[in-house]
C-alpha cells in the first residue's frame, strides 16, 4: 500500500492491475470479438463506448441530462438478446443499430420568432409604437445547449410624456409653492419642447394623520396645524391627487395657484406613501400607455419608509394597490404601512414609471441612497424655493431618454442569460446589458444568449425582457426539453413487465418495489444464491467485482464517492485510470472504463503528452536541431553533448551531416555503429526514400521548407561516396533521401598489377644484376692494374726469381750435449 492514497483507492488500483496482468490477452481477444461482431452486425465503425453509453442510464429522460448529443431509443424489441447495446446513444448509432426513426428520442434546441414588427421611427398620433424588436419568440432548450438571440431597441422620436408633479406640501416648502405657482407656464412651454404631446398633472403630499407625525393638541390643531402663527393653513393630508395627468397644460397653473401648504409634527414626510399611490392608481392618475411617464417628487425633507408605521401602531403592511377615494384622497393612510422600497421598485417596474427626486440640498445624500437602491430614479438638487426645476426634470427627461437598460422579469433560475450590447458605431461590449450617452431615435442592440443550467419541474416558462421605463416588452417562451416523448405513453402495471410488476416506459420496464430485471421477471424474495455465478466475471473473482450487489442474477452496481462504476460485472467505472501528477488522465481526457480517452491535441496512455511539435523546433527550423527527437513537446538529445531546449547547444557535436551519416548506415544500409549496440530504432526516427539523383525540391507534394534540406555524402568503409539529403517537413518528421548507388572508385586491374609488378621485379633483378656486373668489372680492372704497376716496378732479372732461395741447411743435434 502507498501512503497518501486512500485504502478504497488503492485496492481497486491493485485489483484492476492483476485482473489486467492474469487476463490480458483473453480480455483484449474478448473486446476484439465484441468490436468484430459489431462490425458485421451493424457495420458500426463505432467499438467501444461514448458519453451517452458509458453512463449506465436506465431512462429516457436520464439520458437526455447525460450530455445534448445523446438519444433515446423506445423501440421495445431494441438490443433485445443483446445485453451490451444501449438505448441510450448517439443518434447516428441508435440508426445504425436498428432503431426505427420513430422511437428514437432526441429533442433538439428550437428557435422561432413569434411576433417580428418592425421598429418605430416616429411616435405618431393613432398608431401604435414599437420600441423593441422582435416582441415574442419562443424556444425549446435541451440541458447544457445555449441560443443566442438579438434584440434591438429604439427611442424613437416625439414620444409622449406624461409629467406628474408630486409636491411636498408642508409647512417649509411654502416658498417652493409659491415659486411654482410663478413657474407652472414656463414648465409646459419647456416641456412642449421636448414633445409634441405633453400631459401634466400635480399631487400633493404631507404624512400620516395620525399621531406622532400629526399635530392631535389642542383640538384645532387638527383643523389649522398652524394655529400658533398669524397665517391659518390647511388640514394635515397623506395625499392628494390635485390634477389627473391632462393634455390642457395651463390648468396645471390654474390649480397650482390655489394650493396651500399644511403642517406636520415630525421631521420626515410620507413621500413614499404619495409615491406608491402616484405609480399604482393607474386611472385615476391617468398615465397612458404609450408614454414616458415621470413621476417627480420635490420634497426638502427625508420619507418615512416601511417599519416607521410602528411608531402610531400601523402593523399592516403596504399592499401596492390603489386607495384613493372619490375625493381623490389617500384613504389607507392610517391603515396600511409605508411600502418598502422593494415594493416601490416592483411597482415601478410595472408601470413603466421613471422616478426624479427634486430634492434639497441637505438631503440629495439621502436621496442618492434610495436611488441606488430603486433602479430607474434619478436626482436632482433643488434650490431653496425650487426655481431650478424646470432645468431639473429637463435634465432628468434627456438622462432617461439617453440610456437603454434592459430589465429582466420572470426569468427562471435553471436559465442562464448572458448579454453583449452594442451600443454606438457596432462597438460590442461584453456583458453589458445597457447603453447610455444615447440620443433620441438611435438603435442600441443587445446579443443575448439563454442557457439551460439544469432541468426545472415545469415543462415551460415565460420570461419577459423590457427596456427600463418603456412599455414595449419581449416576451420569451422557453419549452425545456428535458423530457421524452414517450414519458406520456407510459403504460403502468404493464403486461410487458411480468403480468403487471412494473410500469412499461420507453421500451423499458421500471419495476415496482422488489422487482427486478429488465421485464422485471424477478423477485427480490425468490432470489437464490446460485444466481451468483451470472455475476461471476471468471472463477475466483469477487461477486460484482466487490463493487456491486447481485440481484436476481444481475449486478446492480454501487456508485462510490470516486464516480461511477458500471458494466455487467461493474468492472468499469470513471476514476480507475492513470494518473499523472495526482490528475486523472492528466486532465486532459476521460476516464472510460480504465481506459484514458485522451482529449485532442493529446496521447499517452495518462495523456500527459502533448502532440505539439512546435515547442521542439529550434531557431534554425529544424525539429530538436536534427541533434534529437520530439517526445511529448520536449527535446529529447540523442547525440552525445547536445543540450538546450531543442538541443541547439553542442560544443562538440558533428554537423548534422555526420549525425544522420549513422542513420543512413544503419536504416538503409543495416551496418554500422547503431546497430551493433541495438540503438537505431531508438536514435533514427526517419523515414527512408530512396532516389536516383538530388534534387532541389525532391518532392514535390511535400511542405519542405526553404533552408531545412541539407545536402550531406560521406565516405563508407568500401570507400564509396554516399549521397544523401536530409530534410524535415512541416510537422517536423524528417525525410532521408538517399541515393540509390554509392558513388565507387573504379577497381584496378589484376592483370596490369601483375604484370607491372612483375616487370618491376624483372626491372629490379636486371638492375640489380648489372649494378653487380658494375662493381665486378671496376674491382678487376683495378687489381690487374695494381698488379701491372707491380710488375712494372721489378728490380731484378727475369732470370732471377726473387723468390728464389739457395739450398742450404743446418741441422742441429739434439744429443749433443756442448762443454
Ligand atoms: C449612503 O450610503 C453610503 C454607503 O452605502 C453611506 O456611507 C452613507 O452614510 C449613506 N448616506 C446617507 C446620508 O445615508
Ligand atoms: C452564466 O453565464 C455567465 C456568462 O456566460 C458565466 O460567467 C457564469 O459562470 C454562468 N453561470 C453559471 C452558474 O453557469
Ligand atoms: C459576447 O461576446 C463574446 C466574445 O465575442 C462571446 O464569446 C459571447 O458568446 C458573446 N455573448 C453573447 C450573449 O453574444
Ligand atoms: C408479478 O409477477 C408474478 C410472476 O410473474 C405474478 O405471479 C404476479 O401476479 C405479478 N404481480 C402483479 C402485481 O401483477
Ligand atoms: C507522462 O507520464 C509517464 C508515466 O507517469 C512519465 O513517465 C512521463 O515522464 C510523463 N511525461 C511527461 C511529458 O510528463
Ligand atoms: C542538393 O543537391 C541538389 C543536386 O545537386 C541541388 O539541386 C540542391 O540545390 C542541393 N540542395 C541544397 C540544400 O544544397
Amino acid at each position: 500500500m502507498h501512503g497518501g492514497s486512500s485504502p478504497d483507492a488503492t485496492r481497486t488500483q491493485v485489483e484492476k492491475r492483476t485482473r489486467n496482468n492474469g487476463s490480458e490477452r483473453s480480455q483484449a481477444m474478448g473486446s476484439l470479438l465484441h468490436c468484430l461482431a459489431f462490425l458485421f452486425l451493424f457495420a458500426s465503425s463505432v467499438c467501444g463506448s461514448n458519453i451517452c453509453t458509458s453512463h449506465g442510464v436506465t431512462t429516457c429522460q436520464q439520458c437526455l441530462v447525460v450530455h445534448s448529443s445523446c438519444a433515446w431509443c423506445s423501440q421495445e424489441e431494441f438490443g433485445l438478446g443483446k445485453s451490451s447495446l444501449s438505448r441510450c446513444d448517439l443518434k447516428e448509432n441508435l440508426n445504425k443499430e436498428g432503431c426505427s426513426a420513430a422511437a428514437i428520442e432526441f429533442p433538439s434546441s428550437t428557435f422561432k420568432i413569434l411576433k417580428d414588427n418592425p421598429l418605430s421611427d416616429k411616435a405618431s398620433d393613432g398608431a401604435d409604437v414599437t420600441q423593441i424588436r422582435p416582441q415574442k419568440l419562443h424556444m425549446t432548450l435541451r440541458l447544457g445547449d445555449a441560443m443566442r438571440f438579438k434584440v434591438s431597441v429604439k427611442q424613437v422620436e416625439d414620444y409622449p410624456v406624461d409629467l406628474y408633479y408630486l409636491m411636498d406640501l408642508s409647512n417649509s416648502m411654502e416658498d417652493d409653492l409659491f415659486r411654482l405657482q410663478t413657474l407652472g407656464n414656463k414648465l409646459a412651454e419647456t416641456m412642449g419642447k421636448t414633445t409634441s404631446n405633453l400631459q401634466m398633472g400635480f399631487g400633493a403630499f404631507v404624512d400620516k394623520t395620525v399621531s406622532p407625525y400629526m399635530y392631535t393638541y389642542p383640538p384645532e390643531a387638527v383643523l389649522n396645524p398652524c394655529f400658533r402663527s398669524a397665517n391659518p393653513c390647511q388640514p394635515q393630508f397623506s395625499f392628494k391627487n390635485v390634477l389627473s395627468l391632462t393634455e390642457k397644460v395651463s390648468r396645471f397653473t390654474e390649480e397650482v395657484v390655489k394650493q396651500k401648504v399644511s403642517k406636520n409634527r415630525d421631521g420626515p414626510e410620507g413621500g413614499f406613501d404619495a409615491i406608491m399611490q402616484a405609480i399604482v392608481c393607474k386611472e385615476k392618475i391617468g398615465w397612458r400607455p404609450d408614454a414616458s411617464h415621470l413621476l417627480l417628487l420635490t420634497t426638502d425633507a427625508t420619507s418615512h419608509f416601511a417599519l416607521d408605521g410602528r411608531i402610531a401602531g400601523i402593523v399592516q403592511p403596504n399592499d401596492g394597490e390603489c386607495y384613493l377615494d372619490t375625493d381623490n384622497n389617500y384613504k389607507k393612510s392610517t391603515v396600511l404601512d409605508y411600502p418598502s422600497l422593494g415594493l416601490i421598485t416592483e411597482k415601478m417596474s410595472e408601470n413603466n414609471i421613471n422616478l426624479i427626486f427634486a430634492v434639497t440640498r441637505h438631503v440629495v445624500p439621502i436621496y442618492q441612497n434610495y436611488s441606488q437602491l430603486i433602479p430607474g430614479t434619478t436626482v436632482g438638487m433643488l434650490s431653496d424655493d425650487s426655481g431650478n426645476v424646470i432645468q431639473l426634470i429637463q435634465e432628468a427627461y434627456a438622462k432617461i431618454r439617453s440610456k437603454v437598460e434592459l430589465e429582466l422579469l420572470g426569468v427562471p433560475d435553471e436559465l442562464n442569460l448572458s448579454f453583449n450590447a452594442t451600443c454606438f458605431d457596432g462597438k460590442v461590449i461584453h456583458g453589458l446589458k445597457s447603453c447610455s450617452g444615447l440620443k433620441i431615435g438611435d438603435t442600441v442592440s443587445f446579443s443575448v444568449e439563454a442557457q439551460l443550467r439544469s432541468c426545472p419541474k415545469e415543462k415551460s416558462r415565460t420570461f419577459t425582457i423590457k427596456p427600463l421605463g418603456f412599455k414595449d416588452s419581449l416576451e420569451v417562451i422557453v419549452d425545456f426539453a428535458c423530457s421524452c416523448n414517450c414519458e406520456a405513453k407510459a403504460v403502468p402495471d404493464s403486461p410487458v413487465c411480468s403480468n403487471g410488476n412494473g410500469t412499461y416506459e420507453c421500451g423499458v420496464c421500471q419495476c415496482h418495489k422488489g422487482r427486478l430485471g429488465p421485464r422485471c421477471e424477478c423477485s427480490l424474495e425468490e432470489y437464490s444464491p446460485s444466481d451468483d455465478t451470472n455475476c461471476i466475471s471468471k472463477p475466483d473473482s469477487p461477486v460484482c467485482s466487490g463493487r456491486g450487489d447481485c440481484l436476481c442474477g444481475q449486478c446492480s452496481c454501487r456508485s462510490t464517492g470516486f464516480g461511477q462504476v458500471w458494466g455487467k460485472y461493474c468492472e468499469c467505472d470513471n476514476f480507475n485510470c492513470l494518473r499523472f501528477k495526482g490528475a486523472l488522465c492528466s486532465d486532459h481526457g476521460k476516464c472510460n472504463c480504465g481506459f484514458c480517452q485522451c482529449d485532442a491535441g493529446w496521447k499517452g496512455e495518462n495523456c500527459n503528452c502533448t502532440t505539439r511539435t512546435d515547442t521542439c523546433v529550434s531557431s534554425l527550423g529544424l525539429l530538436c536541431s536534427g541533434r534529437g527527437n520530439c517526445e511529448c513537446g520536449v527535446c529529447q538529445c540523442t547525440q552525445p553533448g547536445a543540450y538546450g531546449d531543442t538541443c541547439e547547444k553542442c560544443p562538440t557535436c558533428p554537423d548534422s551531416c555526420t549525425i544522420k551519416k549513422q542513420c543512413v548506415e544503419c536504416q538503409h544500409f543495416k551496418r554500422g555503429q547503431y546497430i551493433s549496440d541495438n540503438s537505431c530504432n531508438r536514435i533514427c526516427k526517419n523515414e527512408i526514400k530512396i532516389v536516383d539523383k538530388l534534387s532541389k525540391k525532391m518532392d514535390e507534394n511535400s511542405e519542405f521548407q526553404e533552408g531545412k534540406a541539407v545536402n550531406c555524402s560521406y565516405k563508407d568503409e568500401n570507400d564509396c561516396i554516399v549521397h544523401f539529403q536530409y530534410s524535415e517537413d512541416t510537422i517536423g518528421k524528417s525525410v532521408l533521401y538517399v541515393v540509390k548507388e554509392p558513388e565507387c572508385p573504379q577497381g584496378p586491374d589484376i592483370l596490369v598489377v601483375l604484370l607491372s609488378v612483375a616487370g618491376a621485379i624483372l626491372l629490379l633483378g636486371l638492375v640489380g644484376l648489372l649494378i653487380w656486373k658494375l662493381l665486378v668489372t671496376i674491382y678487376d680492372r683495378r687489381e690487374f692494374a695494381k698488379f701491372e704497376e707491380e710488375r712494372a716496378k721489378a728490380k731484378w732479372d727475369t732470370g732471377n726469381n726473387p723468390l728464389y732461395k739457395g739450398a742450404t741447411s743446418t741441422f742441429t743435434n739434439v744429443a749433443y750435449r756442448g762443454n
